[in-house]
C-alpha cells in the first residue's frame, strides 16, 4: 500500500541537495546488515535544526545503530560542542564510528554498552546538563530513559522521543507488544511530569506513522 505521504515526504527530501555523507552512511549501515529503522531525513533535518535553533552545545543520543540520526544532531553542534551518542550493540557502535569518522565528527562520542547503565554513570559523573536529549533506542526502556533525561538536563533543555506512536499502536491498552505498552506508559507520564511542558506531534512518510515527543525542562 502506498499512502500519498509516503510520495510526499519522498519528494520533499528530493527536492534537497544529495548528501554524499549521509548516503555512504546508509549505505554502510545496510552493507554491515543493520535495520533499516534510522530517522527519516526529514527527521534528521528537523532534529538538526531544533538543535541548531537553540544553540545546544552538548548532546545525548540514546541508540546510535548506524550514526544517521547522530550525524545529523552532530553536525548542528559549533566547533567546540560535543556529543555523547549511547549503543548496546558493538557492531551497530562500530560502523557508527566509522560513519562518524567519515562524516569528520570528531566531537561525537559513541559509548557502549546498556543506555540505562551508562545513563546512570553519566549522572554519578555529574557529565551534564545536556541541552538536547533525542530518546530512540529500545522501546521497553523509555519510562526509565525520561527518568534518567530529566536528571541529565537543565532548565531550557529539550528532550526529544521517537516512536512514540508506533503505527497507532498506542492505542491498544492492552497490546501484547511490550514495547506498545512501555511508550504508552512514557506518553502518560510526560504528560504527566510537572518538570517539563511536551507535546507529542505524529508524524508520518517514508517510514510510515509514527510520532516525535518533544519536551522542555521548565
Ligand atoms: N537513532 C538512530 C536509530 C536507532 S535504532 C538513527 O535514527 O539513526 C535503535 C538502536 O538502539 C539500535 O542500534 C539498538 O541496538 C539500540 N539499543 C537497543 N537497546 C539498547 C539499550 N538498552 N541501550 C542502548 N542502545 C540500545
Ligand atoms: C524500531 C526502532 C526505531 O527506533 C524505529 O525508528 C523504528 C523501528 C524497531 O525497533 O523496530
Ligand atoms: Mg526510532
Amino acid at each position: 500500500m502506498s499512502e500519498v505521504w509516503t510520495d510526499v515526504d519522498a519528494y520533499l527530501a528530493s527536492l534537497f541537495p544529495d548528501d554524499a555523507v549521509l548516503l555512504a552512511a546508509v549505505a554502510r549501515g545496510r552493507a554491515e546488515g543493520l535495520p533499516d529503522i534510522a530517522v527519516s531525513p526529514m527527521q534528521g533535518r528537523l532534529l538538526s535544526i531544533l538543535a541548531r535553533s537553540m544553540g545546544a552545545r552538548a548532546l545525548l543520543e540514546v541508540g546510535t545503530l548506524a550514526g544517521y540520526s547522530a550525524i545529523w544532531l552532530g553536525r548542528a553542534l559549533p566547533p567546540d560542542g560535543r556529543m555523547i551518542t549511547l549503543e548496546v550493540d558493538a557492531h551497530h557502535a562500530e560502523v557508527a564510528r566509522a560513519n562518524l569518522d567519515s562524516a569528520g565528527l570528531q566531537n561525537v562520542e559513541v559509548r557502549l554498552g546498556p543506555a540505562r547503565d551508562t545513563m546512570r554513570q553519566l549522572v554519578a559523573d555529574g557529565a551534564g546538563p545536556f541541552d538536547l536529549i533525542f530518546i530512540d533506542a529500545d522501546k521497553v526502556g523509555y519510562p526509565e530513559y525520561l527518568r534518567l533525561s530529566l536528571e541529565l538536563t537543565r532548565s531550557g533543555s529539550l528532550i526529544i522521543a521517537d516512536n512514540v506512536v508506533r503505527h497507532g499502536g498506542i492505542l491498544d491498552a492492552d497490546s501484547a507488544d511490550a514495547s506498545n505498552r512501555a511508550i504508552r506508559e512514557f506518553n502518560a507520564m510526560l504528560a504527566a511530569e510537572p518538570r517539563v511542558d511536551a507535546t507529542v506531534v505524529q508524524v508520518v512518510g517514508v517510514k510510515g506513522h509514527d510520532g516525535l515527543a518533544l519536551a522542555v525542562v521548565r
